[in-house]
């Protein structure tokens, strides 16, 4: 949700800003600029990619001090003039904001009928016009009065022709400082810095950040503050493509490294990595588990991963349904699954639970990350960074940390769990083995490319399968795809079924098995065709399905990783199949950070 960056130091800054936004595309990607202080403040922007607006930027753009940002529109569409960075009426003011002010309309009236001249349609304009008007040759004032009459979320970087630093603030979207050697950095997030640092300062909410190439100076509510400084541990390989055509078929693949760095993490220490149970309760509480987007289908498996594990009632809720819903009781455990640790209605939700005397586990993949910080347990995945906007590892790598969570407290007999862990041990191989059929695979998808509607079903743990199946083929494939209980679909979608609508059907070894199998036999009685994943050695199946995905034998609780890595490829071939712009699809952004 629009990433932002800024750079203060001895090198030129418009190469550095470039490329720290190309980085950070995944967060949006329908207009980008940057600022530029030399002589004078000269803005470039345009409704252009990165490397776009890098071709047709001047070459000589002198200066070392920038700001830069990538937009995902939400007030006014994606435009040169509705581009970042905004300058007040002087043209000396510049800044770059990711966020939402909502009381723009009223401030832009206000500053209108002051004799401000406005030129977008942003709500971020009012930002710098706001800053002219307080200031008087000392930005940080002016920048902290200016925000005292803003409402909404806001991280911004701020710079001026008179003065050579660069001021940031945030609220409610995050920010950090990379700390260079004479110079500084400024980003949404880590994997714009990492080519240049790998220390980094985060930011809290209502921070304002003085910013020079020696020093930082960070004060909070008119006092200055220490802020901890952290070591990512993330490299630049990590953020980078590694010979992979896109980024989402490198972190696809990547995933039998993460689940083994996940669960060996996790198994590296003794103690359960949350505490499920209440303090002071002897009884495992209520569970209650919020999510968004590809989080959210993890939720719905994690339902069933501790629903049968510990045998206590699970409620899973959308975040950002559950921040308009009734009363919350205080007795429940919550846990919100972001990879990012940013996405507002998570954020909100979590808000909200703790409000109203919940604990909070948060599972996450990002360290630092808001979510993270007020979270009162964190279960940290540990994918590495996932730039490609679908996402895949970090999915894989939130089941993991559900299956271990539930595991110390599992009501199952010793040699179950015996089984579970050796299970979970094998999985890296297991899903190698589904990598390793991508070709098969790819066929498939060479086959789905050429419909416009496909149905994905399945049932228990697999429903939510059939859910993100889904969702991965209609973000980066744009065919329409709706994810179905097979059970549901004689009631209304069977009207759609026939030879031009496939179906994929999703299987695994248990007690859903027969009443999938009939499932399919009716779909086919309607002439849909049946793609089916199945337990390799099926032969039932085979008999009815048109075409099947064979996927290797485990344990039908771990059936989820198997299945959706399987349809993770069948997305991505079709994807590319269709000539789609996979990493980076239209209207998307990888962090939602407004509600
Ligand atoms: C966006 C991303 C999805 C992600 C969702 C929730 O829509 O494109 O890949 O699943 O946000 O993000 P979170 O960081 O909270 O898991």
């Amino acid at each position: 949700m629009c990433g932002i960056v800024g750079y203060i130091g001895a090198r030129q800054a418009k190469p550095i800003l470039l490329n720290s936004l190309a980085h950070l595309e995944y967060r949006g990607y329908d207009s980008c600029g940057i600022a530029v202080l030399g002589a004078g403040l000269e803005v470039y922007k345009e409704a252009v990619r990165v490397q776009a607006l890098e071709k047709i930027l001047p070459k000589n753009i002198d200066g070392k001090i920038g700001i830069g940002h990538t937009r995902w529109a939400t007030h006014g569409e994606p435009s040169q003039v509705n581009a970042h960075p905004h300058c007040d009426c002087t043209g000396k003011i510049a800044v770059v904001h990711n966020g939402v002010i909502n009381n723009f309309q009223k401030l832009r009236q206000q500053l209108t009928g002051e004799g401000h001249k406005f030129l977008s349609e942003t709500d971020t304009e009012v930002i710098p016009h706001l800053i002219e008007k307080y200031y008087d040759g000392d930005l940080e004032k002016a920048v902290a009065m200016a925000l005292r009459e803003v409402e909404g979320s806001y991280a911004i970087v701020v710079m001026v022709a008179d003065e050579p630093k660069l001021v940031v603030a945030r609220k409610d979207s995050p920010l950090i400082i990379g700390l260079g050697d004479r110079e500084n950095f400024v980003a949404s997030d880590v994997p714009a810095i990492l080519d240049y640092t790998n220390r980094v300062v985060y930011l809290e909410d209502d921070d304002l950040g003085v910013i020079t190439p020696e020093d930082i100076k960070v004060s909070h509510g008119g006092r200055v503050v220490g802020r901890e400084k952290h070591e990512i541990s993330w490299s630049v390989e990590d953020a980078q493509k590694g010979g992979y055509a896109h980024f989402m078929l490198k972190e696809i693949h990547e995933q039998p490294k993460v689940i083994r760095d996940t669960i060996g993490g996790y198994a590296s220490v003794t103690e359960p990595i949350a505490s499920l149970a209440m303090p002071g309760d002897t009884l495992l509480p209520d569970v209650l588990i919020l999510a968004c987007g590809t989080s959210y289908h993890a939720a719905l498996i994690g339902k069933h991963i501790l629903g049968e594990l510990l045998r206590v009632s699970v409620r899973t809720e959308l975040a950002s349904e559950f921040n308009y819903s009734g009363p919350i009781s205080s007795k429940s455990r919550a846990i919100v699954i972001t990879q990012s640790g940013e996405t507002a209605d998570s954020l909100k939700a979590i808000k909200r639970l703790k409000e109203a005397g919940c604990q909070v586990i948060v599972i996450t993949n990002v360290v630092g990350s808001t979510a993270s910080r007020i979270a009162d347990q964190v279960i940290y995945t540990r994918a590495g960074p996932e730039i490609s906007v679908a996402a895949t590892k970090s999915f894989t790598a939130q089941l993991m940390a559900l299956y271990w969570l539930a595991l110390p407290y599992a009501k199952v007999d010793i040699r179950r769990l015996d089984s579970l862990v050796m299970g979970l041990r094998q999985l890296p191989s297991k899903v190698q083995q589904v990598l390793d059929n991508e070709a098969v695979v790819a066929e498939y998808a060479r086959q789905l490319s050429k419909y416009e509607n496909v149905f994905f079903i399945g049932r228990g743990i697999n429903f939510p399968v059939a859910l993100e199946g889904a969702l991965k083929l209609k973000e980066i494939s744009y065919l329409h795809a709706e994810g179905y209980a097979a059970g549901e679909l004689k009631h209304g979608p069977f009207a759609l079924l026939g030879s031009d609508t496939p179906v994929v059907a999703i299987f695994a070894q248990d007690n859903t098995y027969e009443a999938m199998l009939t499932n399919v036999k009716e779909v086919k009685a309607r002439k849909s065709p049946v793609m089916a994943l199945v337990e390799e050695g099926d032969e039932a199946v085979q008999e009815v399905a048109d075409s099947v995905i064979a996927l290797p034998q485990v344990d039908a609780l771990f059936s989820p990783v198997v299945n959706t890595v399987a349809l993770q490829l069948l997305a991505y071939h079709t994807a590319k199949e269709r000539g789609c712009s996979i990493d980076f699809p239209r209207n998307l952004a990888k962090s939602v950070t407004v509600e």
